[in-house]
């Protein structure tokens, strides 16, 4: 795959990331009341690099094509979405996944299943429709939903450990664990905190 390949490549999924986000941006604004504080605290998103999407096919052991890396490749346009509360995530993806419009690809919820190593975030894969002169095409767009404390967690680990093998892994993996317990405690004084906020609100209104 040279450059030009890998641009022309590109640009569809730039488009239906471009779709994704504008859908993101105005659910922020419209999933709550308007007394209601909005359920996204910030968006990152990331086009996969020509180098990365060249090292993942290798790994996989697939010829660098264009045609592979589409037929292979989930993850070429990203998006991760960090949410204040777990409920905000949930709620979030409840209404995307109600746009019938949308495909729904792959969902992993490492939320209710964390992976061992304390790894907690919800993945939804959709397919977005971007439609060009010679019609409509799905295009995957991966989106991490996170709360702040997940995002804190997963990047830390992953400066610190993953995809690296480094030594005294055994002990290193039962850190990350532990502080991924003590996160998920805080997580959830912080949401009794805001339970109580809705509550009186409620009964002053
Ligand atoms: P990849 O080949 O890494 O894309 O994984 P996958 O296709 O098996 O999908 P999965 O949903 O498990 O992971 C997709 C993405 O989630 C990864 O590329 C990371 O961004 C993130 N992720 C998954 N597991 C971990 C983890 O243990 N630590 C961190 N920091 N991130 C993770
Ligand atoms: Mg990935």
């Amino acid at each position: 795959m040279n450059d030009t390949e890998y641009y022309n490549f590109i640009k569809p999924y730039e488009d239906a990331q471009q779709i994704m986000l504008t859908r993101l941006d105005i659910l922020d604004h419209s999933l709550y009341d308007s007394a209601s504080s909005p359920p996204i605290h910030y968006i990152q998103c990331r086009i996969k690099a020509k180098q990365s999407l060249e090292d993942k096919l290798q790994k996989k052991e697939i010829a660098c094509t264009v045609e592979n890396a589409k037929d292979y490749l989930h993850d070429i346009a990203g998006i991760r979405v960090i949410c204040y509360f777990v409920d905000d995530i949930f709620n979030l993806a409840a209404v995307l996944k109600r746009q019938t419009d949308l495909i729904i690809i792959r969902e992993r919820d490492y939320i209710a299943n964390p992976k061992p190593n304390g790894y907690r975030s919800y993945h939804l894969i959709t397919g977005v429709p971007v439609y060009c002169l010679d019609g409509m095409e799905y295009f995957p767009v991966e989106i991490q939903f996170r709360t702040i404390s997940m995002d804190f967690w997963a990047s830390m680990e992953h400066r610190i450990s993953y995809k690296k093998n480094r030594g005294n892994q055994e002990l290193l993996t039962a850190e990350l664990k532990e502080y991924a317990d003590i996160l998920v405690n805080i997580e959830e004084r912080f949401e009794r905190h805001n339970e109580e906020e809705h509550r009186k609100r409620q009964t002053e209104s």
